[in-house]
């Protein structure tokens, strides 16, 4: 079983001797299958972490691991999703999508073909010779989506994906994402605000305690997979189990026990 861990990670920006730590020994692990979802308040370092895991930031202590084998920089086993969707917009959503597969010298036709597979999977079938700026913000959000999964990576990082889009649209979209991962079969790790959004996606949630940004609860949840089991997401949500766990994490978010002043 793959998995993508953080060892002991501290983390600060700044290497000066006595710097303050934006993030404090922590161990967590995302293994393939998984879908591991980070809430805490703003500057308890969730995009750090998510920037560890990626390798696009060097831990100050720690260490960063794939399957024990300490990660050096960003590679295709690991795709990240940005809250900007970050798309190519001179080229149309089918080129966009198709990128990582001409990084790895695929054939035109055979970058055709996946990518429109990979863009009917995320509902956008048929949509694939338009231009990005012809597209809605959730539709753009869906093709950096696609364009993720085009590398076929082990482990899907996303930060706030979600963040900018309309609360239907979003809805659906969670929907897509568990959908998608389960199909994948890929290990995720997705930051978000919404408490909601993390207890429907989660398998585990990890709730991060501010300065400096370490894990101060841990729970396993199953609300999506009894969603992708055929249950109905808007009575899951609805459940007295599902709102008194969202209740026990605002707590956990704001508790000032939990955040020890800066
Ligand atoms: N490039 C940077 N250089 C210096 N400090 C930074 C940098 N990026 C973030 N920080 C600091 O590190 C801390 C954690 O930031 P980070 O972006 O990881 O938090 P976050 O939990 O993602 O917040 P938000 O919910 O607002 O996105 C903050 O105090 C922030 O000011
Ligand atoms: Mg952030």
């Amino acid at each position: 079983m793959s998995e993508l861990r953080l060892n002991a990670v501290s983390f600060a920006y700044e290497h000066a001797p006595g710097a303050a730590r934006v993030l404090d020994r922590v161990t967590l692990g995302v293994a393939k299958g998984e879908f591991v979802v980070v809430l805490g308040q703003s500057g308890s370092g969730k995009t750090s972490l998510l920037n560890l895991a990626a390798g696009f930031l060097e831990p100050t202590e720690g260490r960063v691991t794939l399957d024990g084998k300490a990660v050096s920089g960003p590679s295709a086993d690991r795709a990240v999703v940005f809250q900007d969707d970050a798309l190519f917009a001179w080229s149309n959503a089918r080129d966009n999508v198709a990128f990582p597969l001409r990084l790895r010298g695929a054939s035109r036709d055979e970058r055709k073909r996946r990518a429109d597979a990979l863009l009917a999977d995320v509902g956008l079938a048929g949509q694939g010779g338009k231009a990005i700026w012809e597209l809605s913000g959730g539709m753009r959000q869906r093709v950096g989506i696609a364009r993720a999964l085009a590398a076929e990576p082990e482990f899907l990082l996303m930060d706030e994906p979600l963040g900018a889009l309309d609360a239907m649209t979003r809805d659906q979209m969670q929907e897509l994402l568990l959908t998608i991962w389960s199909r994948s079969n890929t290990g995720a790790l997705l930051i978000t605000h919404s408490v909601e959004e993390a207890l429907f996606l989660a398998t585990r949630v990890v709730v991060l305690a501010a300065h400096p940004g370490r894990i101060a609860l841990e729970q396993n949840f199953d609300f999506g997979r009894r969603f992708l089991a055929g249950e109905k997401a808007r009575a899951l949500k609805s459940e007295p189990e599902f709102v008194a766990a969202r209740e026990a994490l605002i707590a956990a978010i704001h508790d000032p026990a939990y955040a020890v002043a800066a």
